[in-house]
């Protein structure tokens, strides 16, 4: 497009430190101490619209944080693009494992990122990445480049489980009325393999909790006598896999779509090094189900993973003590065709049922969301393959990524449109670990790469 490389390197100090502002404000969704933060977070976006030329911007309230809404619309007969992304960010502990604090944007460079990464909480997921379509906006609109209609949806709540945002998508059909949805908000393979992720997991999470006696008790006097609720709950978890590392319970693969061999072949040909994959993590070997490889596991493959477990004595020293209760969270991604609350069912009936006598078993679910895979022979996919081609002189691998962004399926549901996940975050960004980051080559790459996409999803749609 014209003028768009010269744009961006006039006004990338400007790019830079505008993001900078918008990663010093901590907008903690899990966090209910940071509610004034989010919502000062929520009226930066908005402004942030304002000025990159949207022509109505609104923050729409929920009865968590609100939503915030803007678009232009040019002409009725062109195209509508709708930008989802979100404000809220991941809590940044364990904080002591920060290099400079969270919410104190510096920039650094690193081995994947000789040019420099911004390092704050939010940096990469998704402040960063959603801050790109705003400058990208900017752009277009300031040199009379936008080529069709466009709103953003950018909520403060995708952290927690979007719980607010289901019911604002499905009471507003006609305003977030679109063709195609652009997101920012995944990863890519590397910054010279580009990659579009046409697929994400979905998600069950549940918290159970083990009751053994009704009370704390010494570990001498009644310890054999009576079922310690946290060697019950550590072996009830150790159960739920088999020694193929298969998840145990009853019917969970029973809707999970088998790939053709083909599929697979597919897959496999994205560059991967197991090494360096060994390398970074600092680890002997990869660890999973028997008969996939690394990226089957943890993109086709649905998962069950303990994320905390907890209960007894976990003070300094030692305490001769039997628990009364035991507690573990517990996450389960899942695969196209998997039903999120079907599977919190079976988890649930299967882990009351393995119970011991001797204790109580309680399942509470927390949140889910299905999971999504996007064809690539549709329009959308075609104009962002062809928005990569044209910013990194490469064609884009199509790869299904194992993260989950649960509401995307809904908004296929709700708004019969397509999502393309056009994300520019590398996997060692370390998203919702200590020094996450986001490299500045990336951030602006990002912002040449999409108004590409509305450029040629235009032209496609013709
Ligand atoms: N942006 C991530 C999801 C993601 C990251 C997908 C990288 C693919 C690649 C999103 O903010 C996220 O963290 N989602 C949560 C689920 C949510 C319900 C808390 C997740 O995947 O754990
Ligand atoms: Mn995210
Ligand atoms: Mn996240």
């Amino acid at each position: 497009m014209k003028n768009l490389q010269s744009y961006i390197t006039e006004n990338k100090e400007r790019f830079l430190n505008e993001l900078i502002e918008l990663l010093k404000i901590p907008s903690i969704s899990a966090d209910s101490a940071y509610k004034g933060d989010t919502l000062k977070t929520a009226e930066a976006v908005k402004t942030s619209l304002e000025k990159a030329g949207c022509d109505f911007v609104e923050i729409c309230e929920t009865p968590g944080n609100p939503i915030v809404y803007g678009e232009k619309i040019i002409d009725k007969n062109l195209p509508t693009i709708l930008v989802y992304g979100h404000y809220d960010v991941q809590p940044p502990d364990p904080i002591n494992l920060w290099d400079s604090p969270p919410f104190e944007p510096v920039i650094k460079t690193t081995e994947k990122h000789p040019d420099g990464a911004i390092f704050a909480r939010g940096a990469c997921d998704d402040k960063g990445q959603m801050y790109m379509h705003v400058k990208a906006m900017e752009f277009m609109t300031n040199t009379n480049q936008l080529p069709c209609n466009v709103k953003f949806m950018i909520e403060g709540e995708e952290e927690v489980g979007s719980v607010n945002l289901a019911p604002f998508v499905k009471n507003n059909h006609e305003k977030l009325k679109n063709d195609v949805i652009l997101i920012s908000d995944t990863g890519m393979i590397a910054n010279d393999v580009p990659s579009i992720t046409t697929g994400l997991r979905g998600l069950s999470y549940v918290e159970v909790e083990v009751t053994g006696p009704n009370r704390d008790l010494h570990s001498g006097l009644y310890g054999g006598a009576v079922a310690n609720p946290i060697n019950i709950l550590a072996k009830m978890i150790a159960s739920l896999h088999d020694e193929s590392n298969h998840i145990t319970i009853p019917g969970f693969y029973d809707k999970v779509e088998e790939l053709s061999k083909d599929e697979r072949s597919e897959m496999a040909k994205a560059p991967f090094n197991l090494e360096n994959y060994k390398k970074a993590l600092d680890i002997d070997a990869v660890y999973g189900e028997k008969g996939f490889s690394t990226n089957e596991r943890n993109s086709i493959r649905p998962t069950l993973d303990v994320n905390g477990i907890w209960g007894g004595y976990t003070g300094e020293g030692a305490k001769t003590v039997i628990a009364s209760k035991a507690y573990a969270k517990i996450s389960m991604r899942l695969v196209p065709h998997q039903e999120w609350e079907e599977i919190t069912n079976l988890f649930k009936t299967h882990f009351e049922n393995i119970a011991p006598q001797g204790v109580k078993v309680k399942v509470t679910p927390h949140h889910g969301g299905q999971g999504y895979v996007t064809p690539i022979d549709s329009i959308g996919y075609q104009a962002a393959s062809k928005a990569y081609e044209d910013a990194f002189g490469k064609t884009p691998i199509p790869q299904r990524s194992g993260g989950s962004i649960p509401i995307v399926s809904l908004f296929e549901q709700e708004l019969k449109s397509k999502t393309i996940l056009m994300g520019f975050g590398l996997d060692s960004d370390a998203i919702h670990s200590p020094n996450e980051h986001f490299g500045v080559w990336n951030y602006l790459k990002g912002i040449e790469t999409i108004p590409g996409f509305y450029k040629h999803f235009t032209a496609l749609s013709k």
